[in-house]
C-alpha cells in the first residue's frame, strides 16, 4: 500500500468526468483502493475520490467514526466503497452545513446539499448497494461524487461570506494539515 499525492484545487486533472469502471474485483482495483485508504487515513480524510490521486474512475471511498478529529462532531459514516455511482435527491429539500475538501487545504466552506438521497452503485467485487440517506452521510456523498463530474465544493458555495480559513473559522479545530 502506498499514500498517493492528493491533487490540489488548479489542477485540470480536478475539473475532468471520470470513466465508469469496468473491471471488478481485479488486483489492480484492490490495490488502487488499498492506496486510496492509506491515503485517506492518512490525512484524516472522511471521503476521497480517485480523480483526487490522478486516477480518472468512478471510484469513491468514505466513511468516518467520532475519532476523527477533522470531525470530532459527525455521526458515524460506515466506511464504504462505492463504484459507479447514481444519485438521485429525495424531495427538494437543503441542508447548509460547512465542507472542507483535501484538493482545498486549509479553507472551508458553507454549501448546500440535497437533505436526503438515494445512492446506488457497486462495491469492489461488484456487488450492488444501494442506500437511502440523510444529513451528514448524504452530504459526504454529494461531495465525494461531485469530484467525479469535476466539481469541487467551492463551486457549490452560494454564499462567500461563509467560505474562509479553517484556523480562522473554528480556531479551536486548529491548523489542521489537511483540510
Ligand atoms: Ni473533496
Amino acid at each position: 500500500m502506498t499514500v498517493r499525492d492528493i491533487l490540489k484545487m488548479g489542477d485540470p486533472r480536478l475539473l475532468q468526468f471520470a470513466e465508469p469502471v469496468k473491471a471488478f474485483d481485479t488486483p489492480e482495483l484492490h490495490t488502487l483502493i488499498s492506496d486510496m485508504r492509506e491515503t485517506m487515513a492518512a490525512v484524516n480524510g472522511a471521503g476521497l475520490a480517485a480523480p483526487q490521486i490522478g486516477i480518472n474512475l468512478q471510484l469513491v471511498i468514505f466513511g468516518s467514526d467520532q475519532t476523527n478529529p477533522r470531525y470530532p462532531d459527525r455521526p458515524l459514516v460506515p466506511k464504504t466503497v462505492l463504484i459507479n455511482p447514481v444519485i438521485t435527491p429525495i424531495g427538494t429539500d437543503e441542508e447548509h452545513d460547512w465542507e472542507g475538501c483535501l484538493s482545498v487545504p486549509g479553507l472551508r466552506g458553507m454549501v448546500p446539499r440535497w437533505a436526503q438521497i438515494r445512492y446506488t452503485g457497486m462495491d469492489e467485487t461488484g456487488h450492488a448497494i444501494d442506500r437511502t440517506v440523510n444529513g451528514f452521510h448524504a452530504r459526504v456523498v454529494q461531495h465525494e461524487c461531485d469530484h467525479l463530474i469535476g466539481k469541487l465544493y467551492p463551486m457549490r458555495v452560494r454564499d462567500f461570506t461563509k467560505f474562509g480559513y479553517t484556523e480562522v473559522l473554528f480556531p479551536e479545530i486548529g491548523d489542521v494539515e489537511d483540510d
